[in-house]
Protein backbone atom coordinates (compact mmCIF):
# COMPACT_ATOMS: atom_id res chain seq x y z
CA UNK A 1 0.00 0.00 0.00
CA UNK A 2 1.26 3.20 -0.71
CA UNK A 3 -0.27 7.01 -1.72
CA UNK A 4 -3.17 8.00 0.52
CA UNK A 5 -4.09 4.29 0.89
CA UNK A 6 -3.34 3.04 -2.81
CA UNK A 7 -3.53 -0.71 -3.68
CA UNK A 8 -2.22 -1.53 -7.24
CA UNK A 9 -4.32 -4.57 -7.93
CA UNK A 10 -5.28 -6.02 -4.37
CA UNK A 11 -4.97 -9.93 -4.15
CA UNK A 12 -7.80 -12.16 -5.45
CA UNK A 13 -10.85 -12.06 -2.74
CA UNK A 14 -9.61 -8.89 -0.74
CA UNK A 15 -13.14 -6.48 -1.06
CA UNK A 16 -13.10 -3.27 -2.96
CA UNK A 17 -14.37 -1.44 0.14
CA UNK A 18 -16.81 0.91 -2.16
CA UNK A 19 -20.06 0.92 -2.83
CA UNK A 20 -20.00 2.15 -6.10
CA UNK A 21 -16.70 1.35 -8.47
CA UNK A 22 -16.11 3.79 -11.61
CA UNK A 23 -14.02 2.58 -14.80
CA UNK A 24 -12.33 5.30 -16.21
CA UNK A 25 -12.10 7.36 -13.28
CA UNK A 26 -9.47 9.76 -14.78
CA UNK A 27 -12.13 10.88 -17.62
CA UNK A 28 -13.42 14.36 -17.28
CA UNK A 29 -16.80 13.04 -15.88
CA UNK A 30 -14.91 10.77 -14.00
CA UNK A 31 -13.07 13.60 -12.22
CA UNK A 32 -16.17 15.60 -12.19
CA UNK A 33 -17.88 12.57 -10.83
CA UNK A 34 -15.00 11.85 -7.57
CA UNK A 35 -15.41 15.99 -6.96
CA UNK A 36 -18.51 15.20 -6.27
CA UNK A 37 -18.21 11.86 -4.16
CA UNK A 38 -15.09 13.91 -2.27
CA UNK A 39 -17.77 17.32 -1.55
CA UNK A 40 -21.21 15.74 -1.01
CA UNK A 41 -22.40 13.05 0.87
CA UNK A 42 -21.82 10.09 -1.80
CA UNK A 43 -21.09 6.71 -1.26
CA UNK A 44 -17.33 4.87 -0.86
CA UNK A 45 -16.38 4.81 -4.33
CA UNK A 46 -13.36 2.82 -5.82
CA UNK A 47 -11.49 4.57 -8.78
CA UNK A 48 -10.89 2.24 -11.17
CA UNK A 49 -7.72 3.56 -13.67
CA UNK A 50 -5.48 1.89 -16.40
CA UNK A 51 -2.58 4.16 -15.65
CA UNK A 52 -0.63 4.80 -12.24
CA UNK A 53 0.65 8.01 -13.91
CA UNK A 54 -2.79 9.74 -13.90
CA UNK A 55 -3.64 8.84 -10.06
CA UNK A 56 -2.59 12.10 -8.87
CA UNK A 57 -4.70 13.75 -10.53
CA UNK A 58 -7.72 12.29 -9.11
CA UNK A 59 -9.97 14.10 -6.58
CA UNK A 60 -8.84 13.19 -3.28
CA UNK A 61 -10.38 11.94 -0.41
CA UNK A 62 -11.11 9.01 2.55
CA UNK A 63 -14.16 8.00 0.31
CA UNK A 64 -12.27 7.66 -2.64
CA UNK A 65 -9.80 4.53 -2.83
CA UNK A 66 -8.14 4.42 -6.27
CA UNK A 67 -6.70 1.21 -8.61
CA UNK A 68 -5.02 0.38 -11.15
CA UNK A 69 -6.30 -2.23 -13.38
CA UNK A 70 -5.61 -3.16 -16.83
CA UNK A 71 -8.82 -2.70 -18.61
CA UNK A 72 -8.07 -6.11 -20.25
CA UNK A 73 -8.63 -8.06 -17.60
CA UNK A 74 -11.93 -9.09 -16.35
CA UNK A 75 -10.48 -11.18 -13.28
CA UNK A 76 -8.28 -7.77 -12.12
CA UNK A 77 -11.76 -5.52 -12.74
CA UNK A 78 -13.77 -8.00 -10.14
CA UNK A 79 -11.26 -7.91 -7.73
CA UNK A 80 -11.57 -4.36 -7.45
CA UNK A 81 -15.44 -4.40 -8.11
CA UNK A 82 -15.80 -6.93 -5.20
CA UNK A 83 -18.42 -4.95 -2.64
CA UNK A 84 -19.63 -2.47 -5.19
CA UNK A 85 -23.05 -2.25 -5.65
CA UNK A 86 -23.04 0.08 -8.66
CA UNK A 87 -20.23 -0.17 -11.55
CA UNK A 88 -19.88 3.17 -13.50
CA UNK A 89 -18.41 2.68 -16.95
CA UNK A 90 -17.20 6.09 -18.68
CA UNK A 91 -13.63 4.49 -20.54
CA UNK A 92 -14.49 5.08 -23.91
CA UNK A 93 -13.30 6.79 -26.69
CA UNK A 94 -14.03 9.70 -29.62
CA UNK A 95 -10.47 9.70 -31.40
CA UNK A 96 -9.10 6.51 -32.47
CA UNK A 97 -5.46 6.31 -32.26
CA UNK A 98 -2.21 3.73 -33.72
CA UNK A 99 -2.80 2.09 -30.41
CA UNK A 100 -6.35 2.45 -29.93
CA UNK A 101 -9.93 1.88 -31.90
CA UNK A 102 -13.11 1.55 -31.57
CA UNK A 103 -13.34 -1.97 -30.98
CA UNK A 104 -10.98 -2.27 -28.37
CA UNK A 105 -11.45 1.35 -27.07
CA UNK A 106 -15.35 1.14 -26.75
CA UNK A 107 -16.30 -2.46 -27.31
CA UNK A 108 -13.96 -5.07 -25.82
CA UNK A 109 -13.98 -2.80 -22.38
CA UNK A 110 -17.18 -3.03 -22.60
CA UNK A 111 -17.32 -6.92 -22.42
CA UNK A 112 -14.78 -7.09 -19.83
CA UNK A 113 -16.33 -4.16 -17.30
CA UNK A 114 -19.77 -6.26 -17.85
CA UNK A 115 -18.06 -9.43 -17.02
CA UNK A 116 -16.39 -8.37 -14.52
CA UNK A 117 -19.45 -6.52 -12.62
CA UNK A 118 -21.47 -9.58 -13.07
CA UNK A 119 -18.51 -11.82 -11.62
CA UNK A 120 -18.09 -9.16 -8.51
CA UNK A 121 -21.88 -9.81 -8.01
CA UNK A 122 -22.72 -5.97 -8.76
CA UNK A 123 -26.41 -5.08 -9.07
CA UNK A 124 -26.15 -1.96 -11.67
CA UNK A 125 -24.34 -1.34 -14.01
CA UNK A 126 -23.95 2.68 -15.32
CA UNK A 127 -23.21 2.77 -18.58
CA UNK A 128 -22.35 6.56 -20.14
CA UNK A 129 -23.08 6.28 -24.21
CA UNK A 130 -23.91 8.41 -26.70
CA UNK A 131 -26.76 10.24 -28.56
CA UNK A 132 -26.65 8.55 -32.11
CA UNK A 133 -25.31 5.29 -30.51
CA UNK A 134 -26.64 2.37 -32.93
CA UNK A 135 -24.88 -0.99 -33.10
CA UNK A 136 -26.61 -0.73 -37.31
CA UNK A 137 -24.66 2.69 -37.64
CA UNK A 138 -22.15 2.98 -41.00
CA UNK A 139 -20.83 5.40 -38.65
CA UNK A 140 -17.70 3.65 -36.49
CA UNK A 141 -18.00 5.10 -33.13
CA UNK A 142 -21.58 5.17 -32.97
CA UNK A 143 -22.00 2.06 -34.44
CA UNK A 144 -19.21 0.82 -31.75
CA UNK A 145 -21.07 2.36 -28.91
CA UNK A 146 -24.45 0.49 -30.13
CA UNK A 147 -22.29 -2.18 -29.79
CA UNK A 148 -21.67 -1.55 -26.59
CA UNK A 149 -24.88 -0.71 -25.18
CA UNK A 150 -25.89 -4.50 -26.57
CA UNK A 151 -23.61 -6.09 -24.60
CA UNK A 152 -24.37 -4.11 -21.14
CA UNK A 153 -28.50 -4.67 -21.94
CA UNK A 154 -27.91 -7.85 -22.35
CA UNK A 155 -25.86 -8.35 -19.80
CA UNK A 156 -28.60 -10.27 -16.99
CA UNK A 157 -27.53 -6.86 -14.92
CA UNK A 158 -29.23 -4.51 -14.08
CA UNK A 159 -28.42 -1.48 -16.29
CA UNK A 160 -29.13 2.65 -16.78
CA UNK A 161 -27.56 3.53 -20.16
CA UNK A 162 -27.45 7.58 -20.56
CA UNK A 163 -26.80 8.66 -24.16
CA UNK A 164 -25.19 12.45 -23.89
CA UNK A 165 -24.11 14.76 -26.08
CA UNK A 166 -21.96 17.28 -26.10
CA UNK A 167 -21.14 17.56 -22.45
CA UNK A 168 -19.83 21.07 -21.08
CA UNK A 169 -17.68 21.41 -17.85
CA UNK A 170 -14.03 23.34 -17.01
CA UNK A 171 -12.56 19.72 -17.64
CA UNK A 172 -14.23 18.59 -21.00
CA UNK A 173 -12.79 18.36 -24.23
CA UNK A 174 -16.06 20.59 -25.60
CA UNK A 175 -15.95 23.04 -22.64
CA UNK A 176 -12.10 23.08 -23.41
CA UNK A 177 -12.78 23.62 -27.31
CA UNK A 178 -15.44 25.99 -26.83
CA UNK A 179 -13.76 28.33 -24.16
CA UNK A 180 -10.70 28.10 -27.46
CA UNK A 181 -13.48 29.21 -30.10
CA UNK A 182 -14.89 31.80 -27.91
CA UNK A 183 -11.27 33.54 -26.83
CA UNK A 184 -10.11 34.27 -30.15
CA UNK A 185 -10.73 36.85 -32.81
CA UNK A 186 -11.93 34.15 -34.78
CA UNK A 187 -13.01 30.62 -34.85
CA UNK A 188 -12.58 28.24 -37.87
CA UNK A 189 -16.07 25.35 -37.22
CA UNK A 190 -16.89 22.62 -39.49
CA UNK A 191 -19.98 23.70 -41.68
CA UNK A 192 -20.11 27.25 -40.56
CA UNK A 193 -21.21 25.74 -36.68
CA UNK A 194 -24.90 25.33 -38.03
CA UNK A 195 -25.42 21.99 -36.77
CA UNK A 196 -27.60 21.47 -33.51
CA UNK A 197 -26.68 21.09 -30.01
CA UNK A 198 -27.98 20.64 -26.39
CA UNK A 199 -25.32 20.57 -24.59
CA UNK A 200 -25.33 19.33 -21.11
CA UNK A 201 -23.21 20.11 -17.90
CA UNK A 202 -21.28 17.48 -16.51
CA UNK A 203 -22.47 18.33 -13.21
CA UNK A 204 -26.12 17.44 -14.17
CA UNK A 205 -24.73 14.15 -15.72
CA UNK A 206 -22.81 13.44 -13.15
CA UNK A 207 -25.42 14.21 -9.82
CA UNK A 208 -27.80 11.66 -12.45
CA UNK A 209 -25.14 9.07 -12.37
CA UNK A 210 -24.50 9.48 -7.99
CA UNK A 211 -29.15 9.29 -8.46
CA UNK A 212 -28.69 5.95 -10.48
CA UNK A 213 -26.25 4.20 -8.45
CA UNK A 214 -28.26 4.83 -5.04
CA UNK A 215 -31.13 2.76 -6.54
CA UNK A 216 -31.47 -0.93 -7.30
CA UNK A 217 -31.85 -1.08 -11.19
CA UNK A 218 -35.12 -2.03 -12.30
CA UNK A 219 -34.22 -3.83 -15.51
CA UNK A 220 -32.51 -2.18 -18.48
CA UNK A 221 -33.08 1.55 -18.60
CA UNK A 222 -31.65 3.34 -22.16
CA UNK A 223 -32.06 6.98 -22.07
CA UNK A 224 -31.33 10.30 -23.12
CA UNK A 225 -30.20 13.10 -21.30
CA UNK A 226 -29.37 16.25 -23.14
CA UNK A 227 -28.97 19.71 -21.68
CA UNK A 228 -32.23 22.61 -21.28
CA UNK A 229 -31.65 24.58 -25.09
CA UNK A 230 -31.05 23.30 -28.29
CA UNK A 231 -28.75 26.18 -29.92
CA UNK A 232 -26.50 25.66 -33.12
CA UNK A 233 -22.61 24.98 -32.32
CA UNK A 234 -22.38 28.98 -33.78
CA UNK A 235 -24.65 30.34 -31.47
CA UNK A 236 -23.13 28.42 -28.64
CA UNK A 237 -19.50 30.14 -29.74
CA UNK A 238 -21.38 33.30 -29.57
CA UNK A 239 -23.02 33.47 -26.17
CA UNK A 240 -19.81 32.11 -24.31
CA UNK A 241 -17.61 34.62 -26.48
CA UNK A 242 -20.22 37.21 -25.07
CA UNK A 243 -19.90 35.88 -21.66
CA UNK A 244 -16.13 36.79 -21.99
CA UNK A 245 -16.71 39.77 -23.25
CA UNK A 246 -15.55 39.04 -26.60
CA UNK A 247 -16.58 39.15 -30.30
CA UNK A 248 -15.43 36.05 -32.36
CA UNK A 249 -15.91 36.00 -35.91
CA UNK A 250 -17.03 32.39 -37.23
CA UNK A 251 -15.06 31.17 -39.96
CA UNK A 252 -16.44 28.14 -41.40
CA UNK A 253 -14.70 24.96 -43.24
CA UNK A 254 -17.22 23.07 -45.39
CA UNK A 255 -17.47 19.05 -43.69
CA UNK A 256 -17.03 17.91 -47.55
CA UNK A 257 -13.40 19.79 -47.00
CA UNK A 258 -12.70 18.65 -43.92
CA UNK A 259 -13.48 14.60 -45.00
CA UNK A 260 -11.73 14.90 -47.54
CA UNK A 261 -8.52 15.96 -45.65
CA UNK A 262 -9.15 13.78 -43.36
CA UNK A 263 -9.18 10.64 -46.12
CA UNK A 264 -6.20 11.94 -47.34
CA UNK A 265 -4.74 12.39 -43.75
CA UNK A 266 -5.76 8.90 -43.37
CA UNK A 267 -3.43 7.59 -46.05
CA UNK A 268 -0.58 8.63 -43.45
CA UNK A 269 -1.40 8.31 -39.97
CA UNK A 270 -4.41 6.25 -37.93
CA UNK A 271 -7.19 7.42 -36.15
CA UNK A 272 -7.03 11.23 -35.38
CA UNK A 273 -9.76 14.13 -36.94
CA UNK A 274 -11.19 10.91 -39.57
CA UNK A 275 -14.49 11.52 -41.65
CA UNK A 276 -16.36 9.31 -38.72
CA UNK A 277 -15.49 11.83 -36.25
CA UNK A 278 -16.40 14.57 -38.54
CA UNK A 279 -20.04 13.51 -38.82
CA UNK A 280 -20.15 12.92 -35.40
CA UNK A 281 -19.18 16.53 -33.95
CA UNK A 282 -21.54 17.56 -36.85
CA UNK A 283 -24.91 15.88 -36.13
CA UNK A 284 -27.54 16.98 -34.74
CA UNK A 285 -28.42 16.41 -31.16
CA UNK A 286 -31.99 15.89 -31.21
CA UNK A 287 -33.83 13.81 -29.03
CA UNK A 288 -37.29 12.68 -28.93
CA UNK A 289 -37.69 12.96 -25.19
CA UNK A 290 -35.16 14.04 -22.40
CA UNK A 291 -34.95 11.83 -19.71
CA UNK A 292 -34.60 14.51 -17.22
CA UNK A 293 -37.54 14.35 -15.25
CA UNK A 294 -37.35 10.32 -15.17
CA UNK A 295 -34.08 10.71 -14.04
CA UNK A 296 -34.95 13.03 -11.64
CA UNK A 297 -32.23 15.81 -12.36
CA UNK A 298 -33.23 19.74 -12.50
CA UNK A 299 -30.94 20.89 -15.28
CA UNK A 300 -28.38 23.64 -14.94
CA UNK A 301 -29.78 26.74 -17.33
CA UNK A 302 -26.78 27.03 -20.03
CA UNK A 303 -25.82 30.79 -18.87
CA UNK A 304 -25.00 29.17 -15.81
CA UNK A 305 -23.14 26.47 -17.18
CA UNK A 306 -21.45 28.72 -19.44
CA UNK A 307 -20.84 31.07 -16.89
CA UNK A 308 -18.85 28.85 -14.69
CA UNK A 309 -16.63 27.18 -17.78
CA UNK A 310 -15.98 31.37 -18.57
CA UNK A 311 -14.17 31.88 -15.14
CA UNK A 312 -12.19 28.62 -15.76
CA UNK A 313 -10.49 30.77 -18.73
CA UNK A 314 -6.42 31.51 -17.72
CA UNK A 315 -6.66 35.05 -17.89
N1 LIG B 1 -17.23 14.29 -23.48
C1 LIG B 1 -18.32 14.25 -24.22
O1 LIG B 1 -18.78 15.29 -24.74
C2 LIG B 1 -19.04 12.92 -24.41
C3 LIG B 1 -20.18 12.89 -25.22
C4 LIG B 1 -20.85 11.69 -25.39
C5 LIG B 1 -20.39 10.53 -24.77
N2 LIG B 1 -19.28 10.59 -23.98
C6 LIG B 1 -18.79 9.36 -23.35
O2 LIG B 1 -18.69 9.54 -21.95
C7 LIG B 1 -17.58 8.79 -21.44
C8 LIG B 1 -16.66 9.72 -20.68
O3 LIG B 1 -16.26 10.75 -21.59
P1 LIG B 1 -15.09 11.77 -21.25
O4 LIG B 1 -15.15 12.85 -22.26
O5 LIG B 1 -15.13 12.09 -19.82
O6 LIG B 1 -13.82 10.84 -21.57
P2 LIG B 1 -12.29 11.30 -21.63
O7 LIG B 1 -12.03 12.45 -20.76
O8 LIG B 1 -11.89 11.39 -23.07
O9 LIG B 1 -11.56 10.01 -21.01
C9 LIG B 1 -11.56 8.79 -21.70
C10 LIG B 1 -11.39 7.65 -20.71
O10 LIG B 1 -11.36 6.42 -21.45
C11 LIG B 1 -10.11 5.75 -21.23
N3 LIG B 1 -9.64 5.14 -22.48
C12 LIG B 1 -9.17 5.77 -23.58
N4 LIG B 1 -8.81 4.85 -24.51
C13 LIG B 1 -9.08 3.65 -23.97
C14 LIG B 1 -8.92 2.32 -24.43
N5 LIG B 1 -8.45 2.03 -25.64
N6 LIG B 1 -9.30 1.31 -23.62
C15 LIG B 1 -9.80 1.58 -22.40
N7 LIG B 1 -9.97 2.83 -21.89
C16 LIG B 1 -9.61 3.84 -22.68
C17 LIG B 1 -9.14 6.84 -20.78
O11 LIG B 1 -8.10 6.27 -20.04
P3 LIG B 1 -6.58 6.76 -20.31
O12 LIG B 1 -6.50 8.18 -19.83
O13 LIG B 1 -5.78 5.81 -19.53
O14 LIG B 1 -6.37 6.66 -21.80
C18 LIG B 1 -10.07 7.73 -19.94
O15 LIG B 1 -10.25 7.19 -18.66
C19 LIG B 1 -16.90 8.14 -22.64
O16 LIG B 1 -17.35 6.82 -22.79
C20 LIG B 1 -17.40 8.97 -23.80
O17 LIG B 1 -17.43 8.25 -25.01
C21 LIG B 1 -18.59 11.77 -23.78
Amino acid sequence: MDRGGLLLEPPVGQAGGGRIAVVGANSAVGAALLAQVRDDDAPDTVAVVRRPEVLAGLPQSPRITPRVVDYGRSDRLAEAFAGADAVVHLAGILFESRTSDYRSGNVEVTRAVVEAARAAGARHVVFISSLGADPRSRNGYFRSKGEAERIVADSGLGATIIRTPLLLGPGTAGGRALLAAASGPSARVLGGGAHRLRPLDVDDLCRTILGCCEQPAAGVRTCDLVGPETLTHRELIERAADRLDREVRIRSTPVWLARLAAGLAGLVRAGGLTAAVIDVITSDETVERNADGELGITLTPLSDTLARLCQTRPK
